[in-house]
């Protein structure tokens, strides 16, 4: 098979530079199919008119990176399982190394490859601990469907462009009664930016708040998503411990000759930790921040799942001087896809993140912003998160009493008194990639909590989503993690 590859020899980048991306991106593509015979080094530097130096260059690279492998008296193929990561991540260092990357790209651009931030990958597994997902089989579709179609069939100025960055003014008004109610937040509803989930709202803030160099001060371990957005604005990262109470605030002391502009908490249920930010550590906080003039971004991605304990209010409700930006997301307590969550903001900030909005997206669509807005006033919200609570309790309790069972003393369980997953500390001698891969070979998906540190090289330490998962599963899944850790 002849390979139709173009090289350009009058640009800057090397012939087996070119030669490699061109093949690697057929890989990717999947122009070139794992398993499919590639031309030998011989044949392609014939039919493309270059040495065979330059080819074999080429080849030895793909073939150290895991793209093709030789099998000896056969020839060359392309591997048949390449890296997740690989088939997720396109190869975005190679745009730089490019001619189009050096002469085009922003500083922006530069700084999202230098701070390699890629897209997740997650473990596949049939018992999947991943953390993050409502139970989607719970979801109430029929209803959802039904609320769909009223506003289908009913008008349809709904097609048209909103005229409100903010969004749809009806759904603000709603979810300003729902925080006001459940979190304690204090807020008019022109304070309050319907945004495409947290994401957006992140990085809104940044666009607006962080110059390149400004520092962050962040919870360690923490969110990671959010510690990507922050160093792709190329804002200073400064980690901040915690332990059983949260963030630990007189740690901030630290970093005394910085000037700390924001801090960056997931107060109700800290991430990954789950540690629950105690009162007394919030009013910290907010002196803290009132006297260092810093802006507090209070994440309360999960906290309408808490079991037991009362909520503690909202740093938010508890501020008095307009430093926090109080965000929330529906993708837990509704569904991830629907890209909807919200940012308060303190009333001065109002009319420029209006703007910045506007310039990014416009708007969220307008239909599924009237059916949330109907699903909330009809009182299915509150109905859903209810008996979506008492599920996740007994999920979360099954995972508990499973863990103590067969794991006794060898584990701490962190975290379990809110939220859709826990964290595991493991006392054992097995690296965390040791775990990872011998859980897959048992079919069970398990998360280190490694890359949420910023500092360190701390490993044992596990996230157990148990959101997706029924009772036997959870139970099933422990069992096969005893056989390799307690072995
Ligand atoms: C700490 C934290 N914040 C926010 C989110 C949700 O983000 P989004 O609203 O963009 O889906 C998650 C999702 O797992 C999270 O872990």
């Amino acid at each position: 098979m002849d390979l139709a590859i173009a090289l350009d020899n009058h640009i800057d980048v090397p012939l087996h530079q070119q030669l490699y991306e061109e093949i690697r991106k057929a890989i990717l593509n999947g122009r070139l199919l794992p398993n499919q015979r590639i031309p030998s080094t011989r044949k392609l530097s014939k039919s493309l008119g270059i040495s065979r130096t330059t080819v074999t260059t080429c080849y030895e690279q793909l073939f150290s990176e895991g793209y093709i492998r030789t099998i000896i008296g056969s020839g060359t193929y392309v591997c048949t399982q390449l890296p997740d990561d690989l088939l997720h991540s396109a190869p975005i260092e190679s745009i730089q190394k490019s001619a189009l990357g050096q002469s085009s790209l922003s500083e922006y651009a530069a700084s999202l490859i230098k701070n390699d931030v890629l897209i997740n990958t997650e473990p596949q597994a049939s018992i999947n601990f991943r953390y993050g997902r409502p139970a989607f089989e719970l979801f109430p579709m029929q209803l959802w469907r039904k609320l769909l179609s009223r506003h289908c069939r009913s008008d349809c100025h709904w097609l048209n462009y909103a005229t409100d960055a903010l969004g749809y003014e009806r759904l603000r008004e709603a979810i300003a009664r729902y925080l006001s109610q459940s979190r304690a937040v204090q807020c008019e509803p022109e304070q309050v930016m319907i945004t495409n989930g947290t994401q957006q709202a992140l990085y809104l803030v940044m666009r607006l708040l962080i110059n390149p160099g400004d520092a962050i001060a962040l919870e360690d371990p923490g969110y990671l998503s959010a510690r990507r957005i922050f160093l792709a604005q190329g804002a200073k990262l400064l980690p901040v411990p915690v332990d059983e109470s949260g963030l630990i605030v007189r740690e901030l002391e630290n970093y005394r000759g910085e000037h700390i502009k924001l801090i960056y908490v997931t107060p109700s249920h800290q991430f990954p930790t789950g540690a629950i930010l105690s009162l007394s550590r919030r009013l910290e906080l907010l002196a803290w921040a009132h006297s260092h003039q810093a802006m507090i971004i209070e994440d309360d991605y999960d906290s309408e799942y808490r079991y037991g304990d009362r909520p503690i209010p909202a740093l938010q409700g508890l501020d008095k001087s307009d430093c926090v930006l109080y965000m929330g997301t529906f993708s837990k307590v509704l569904f991830p896809s629907l890209r909807i969550g919200y940012l308060v903001l303190p009333k001065i900030l109002v009319p420029i993140f209006a703007r910045a909005k506007w310039l990014s997206d416009k708007h969220l669509p307008l239909l599924e912003q009237y059916v949330l807005t109907d699903f909330i006033e009809e009182g299915h919200l509150e109905r859903h998160i209810r008996k979506m609570r008492k599920h996740y309790d007994h999920c979360r309790q099954v995972l508990v009493q499973a863990l103590s069972d067969r794991f006794g003393e060898r584990i701490t369980i962190l975290g379990e008194k809110a939220g859709l997953h826990l964290m595991v500390k493991l006392q054992t001698q097995l690296t965390d990639e040791e775990i990872i891969q011998g859980a897959a070979s048992l079919g069970v998906g398990m998360m280190s909590a490694q890359s949420q540190y910023l500092k360190g090289n701390v490993t044992g330490e596990f996230i157990f989503g148990y959101s997706e998962l029924t009772q036997q599963q959870i139970q099933e899944g422990i069992y096969r993690l005893a056989k390799i850790l307690v072995a």
